[in-house]
């Protein structure tokens, strides 16, 4: 993993987004995973940037999102679908058509789930994944406890993802208690993961993703067996990890790494 530690969320937002803008230069067909959560606005704020001053090219990029609340339609206000129309699709120039957003209403989720994960084998596989990490270590909806070998699926929230994700609602009793989520299996199959995570709220998950054990207790910590996972932080954020000046040693010397 790489540990890359910003001074702001700024940075943070402008570097993740460079990782992945550098994955669609060299790949204009690039297959995109997409995360929701106020972690990656930053970065998608970028791409948009990126696309509108630089001319970062979406129209042959294809996306699919992590997750979805089950029970709530694609135009609700809360759904992952409206979010991402919002924040990222409606601000760059991919068609419509090549965006997939697990569906909140979909009628048999065994199927469904088989079918996510057969649409994007047949789209060649994820090139490059976008991440947030939940205060309990998940990644997408994975929950502690959840399978590190887990394909799309569905799963119940746990309580304390609610009460997190409860600010976005008008009341906690709206939270949805299911979603449909990419498994760990999923995400590790990504070419390349860019994690990002601000906040002092994400002090101790992130800390047990880099340097805990590899524990279905922390979902997030199987991207240790990922072989290509940069995870760009804040200071907030970094603030728990005990190897962070070592982190630092290695970005301010990357640049004289032998190739
Ligand atoms: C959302 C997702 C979640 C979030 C995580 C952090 O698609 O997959 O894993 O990334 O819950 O959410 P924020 O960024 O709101 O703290």
């Amino acid at each position: 993993m790489e540990v890359v530690i910003c001074s702001t969320y700024d940075e943070l937002s402008r570097r993740a987004g460079a990782a992945v803008a550098d994955v669609i230069t060299h790949k204009p067909n690039a297959v995109i995973g997409l995360a929701t959560g106020s972690s990656p606005l930053g970065l998608y704020k970028e791409l948009i940037r990126l696309h509108k001053e630089e001319g970062l090219d979406f129209s042959r990029v294809t996306s699919f999102n992590l997750d979805e609340y089950v029970g709530l339609a694609g135009d609700h206000d809360q759904s992952y679908r409206r979010f991402m129309n919002k924040n990222l699709f409606e601000g760059i120039n991919i068609k419509p058509a090549n965006t997939h957003v697990p569906d909140g209403l979909a009628k048999d989720y065994r199927a469904f789930c088989k079918a996510y994960e057969e649409k994007i084998k047949a789209a060649g596989g994820i090139d490059v994944q976008v991440l947030g990490i939940g205060s309990d270590g998940h990644i997408a909806f994975n929950e502690p406890g959840d399978s590190l070998a887990s394909r799309t699926h569905t799963v119940t929230l746990n309580e304390q993802t609610i009460d997190d994700n409860s600010r976005f609602f008008k009341r906690r009793q709206d939270v949805p208690i299911f979603a449909c989520t990419m498994g760990v299996g999923t995400v590790l199959e990504a070419r390349k993961c860019v994690l990002v995570a601000n906040g002092k709220g994400k002090v101790k998950a992130v800390a047990a993703m880099i340097e805990g054990p590899i524990n279905s207790m922390c979902t997030a910590s199987a991207l240790q067996m990922h072989n290509d996972t940069v995870v760009f932080l804040d200071e907030d954020a970094a603030s728990g990890l005990k190897l962070a000046d070592y982190y630092r040693w290695i970005q301010k010397n990357k640049p004289k790494a032998p190739k």
